[in-house]
């Protein structure tokens, strides 16, 4: 079978190779990384006769879907470099895409920096790159600079395209280096990626975001927000088909705004029915959708679809429209319901899942009561429940009334507690159907059963073998098991 995606990595193959190492860099994106690509190698392959063996690169991916599709980015660049990518840490090059969303992702990167070290004492020739959220925060390279010299390199959000570039600095220099930019408006196009499923793809469509959500760093780590071409999405989307993709998902920090900083703006329902019209592509996901923004034209265009899936992650942070106010939502509790009740009415079957924050500074035993009524109301399929974490530089970090840890952790644990069993209830609704699942993997405690996804996003387990593995088979849905099923297949 001819596979364009792999077409399209040898024809970017072939253009590294064209390079021409005695001349300067082009100034030109993406040729310039190009250039980088083919340099890198070439230090790549000395580094290995010097050694006597391939060098091995692993990439460790922290966060968000969003930091999981630019690992893939940087798996891309890995591997035109020439690294043999590998899950051992214990690796020539070990590259952590970290996450800053609460202060937990940050300390488990120190943690893990710790282990890191004692490995390179071990293996002199080891470089160590971080990148991601994490490293957009002043404070946090600052301690990195002080504490943990023994870092190669470390990059930001913005400058992810540069990462080529940024390598060969690395392999060049013995000190650390650091390249992390405020912001930036530009997106490069036609840079390698190495998939980590082959019948699956994030696709980003957007980045930043510009909601500023009083507790948030998104918006400073990841910057304003800015739209992809529909041309280049759907370029890249008839790529990925062409290369056995069957389901994409949509990525962006808030979806339901996409396209409104365009040349000629368009918008996200719009674009889904353009990616709808793609032949070959069976499904169609998408992350994050804000309340504020999803609009009847979008339930429409859902409601219409073959191919969109039945599933909205709807964050919810709060019931309670005061506490809701003061996160800077632009919605209310009413508000809220309302979208529920008309997303329900107009697909009964859809999953509503959610993302819900504990102990926001000042939130009282009635606005968490409001928070427990609207999970009662609108029955998730199921919620990420947090704790709220403070994170510096946000205007909720300043706020007064910071919730006492022991009243948040029995809120947290009272709302976890109906989360699971309201999850529970209406994840079996479906039992005795049968339903397209994706065939995703082989399952990993018996060998004879495969694990695939439907297309509310629960997992369904039944007996069948490894060329099962992306497709969609239609499964009759026999028990379930709190929050994924067991399956016969039928036909
Ligand atoms: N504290 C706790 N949870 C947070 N989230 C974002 N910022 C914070 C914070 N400071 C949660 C929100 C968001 C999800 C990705 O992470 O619920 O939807
Ligand atoms: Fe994703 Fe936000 Fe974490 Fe960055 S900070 S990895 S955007 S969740």
């Amino acid at each position: 079978m001819e596979n364009k995606e792999t077409v399209f990595n040898t024809e970017i193959d072939k253009l590294i190779d064209s390079m021409d190492l005695t001349q300067e860099p082009p100034a030109k994106e993406p040729e310039r990384q190009y250039w980088f690509m083919k340099k890198a190698r070439q230090l790549v392959q000395e580094k290995e006769k010097e050694l006597g063996r391939p060098l091995r690169a692993c990439t460790v991916t922290f966060g968000c879907q969003m930091n999981s599709r630019d690992s893939e980015k940087l798996a891309g660049v890995l591997e035109r470099i020439g690294y043999v990518e590998t899950e051992d840490e214990n690796a020539d090059f070990v590259i952590y895409n970290t996450c800053t969303v609460r202060e937990n992702a940050n300390q488990r990167v120190y943690g893990r920096l710790g282990y890191l070290h004692s490995l390179k004492k071990k293996n002199p020739h080891m470089m160590i790159a971080l990148c991601g959220c994490m490293m957009q925060e002043p404070q946090v390279v600052e301690k990195l600079k002080k504490s943990y010299s023994f870092v190669n390199l470390i990059f930001g959000t913005h400058n992810i395209y540069k990462f080529a570039e940024l390598v060969v600095s690395a392999l060049l220099s013995d000190r650390m280096v650091i390249d992390i930019w405020k912001d930036t408006d530009k997106i490069v196009e036609d840079l390698p990626v190495e998939r980590k499923y082959p019948f699956k793809s994030g696709v980003n469509i957007m980045f930043g975001c510009n909601n500023f959500c009083s507790y948030c760093i998104v918006p400073y780590v990841r910057g304003r927000e800015r739209s992809r071409n529909p041309r280049d999405i759907i370029r890249e989307i008839e790529r990925l088909v062409a290369d056995g993709v069957v389901e994409v998902m949509l990525l962006g920090q808030n979806v339901n705004s996409y396209g409104k900083n365009l040349e000629e703006p368009m918008t996200f329902a719009q674009l889904l029915q353009e990616v709808e019209k793609i032949e070959g592509l069976t499904r169609i996901r998408f992350m994050t959708s804000h309340p504020k923004d999803l609009s009847d034209e979008l339930i429409e265009v859902m409601k219409n679809s073959r191919k969109i899936c039945r599933h909205i992650h709807l964050p919810l942070q709060s019931g309670s429209s005061r506490i809701l106010k003061l996160m800077n939502r632009r919605y209310d509790k009413e508000k809220y319901l309302d979208l529920v009740r008309k997303i329900r009415e107009a697909m009964p079957d859809i999953s509503l899942t959610t993302d819900i924050i504990v102990g926001f500074p000042g939130e009282t035993e009635e606005d968490f009561l409001e928070t427990m009524d609207v999970v009662e109301k609108v029955r998730y399929d199921s919620a990420f429940t947090f704790i709220y974490s403070k994170r510096t530089g946000t205007p909720a970090a300043v706020m007064e009334d910071q919730v006492p840890e022991d009243v948040v952790k029995d809120r947290f644990d009272r709302l976890l507690k109906k989360v699971q069993e309201i999850g529970r209830e209406m994840s079996s609704r479906d039992t005795g159907t049968v339903q397209e699942v994706l065939v995703e993997e082989q399952n990993s405690q018996d060998p004879h059963l495969v694990t695939g996804r439907l297309s509310n996003n629960l997992l369904v387990h039944f007996p069948g073998d490894v060329s099962l593995i992306g497709q969609l088979c239609k499964v009759e849905l026999l028990e379930c098991k709190g929050f994924y099923y067991m399956g016969r297949k039928v036909g």
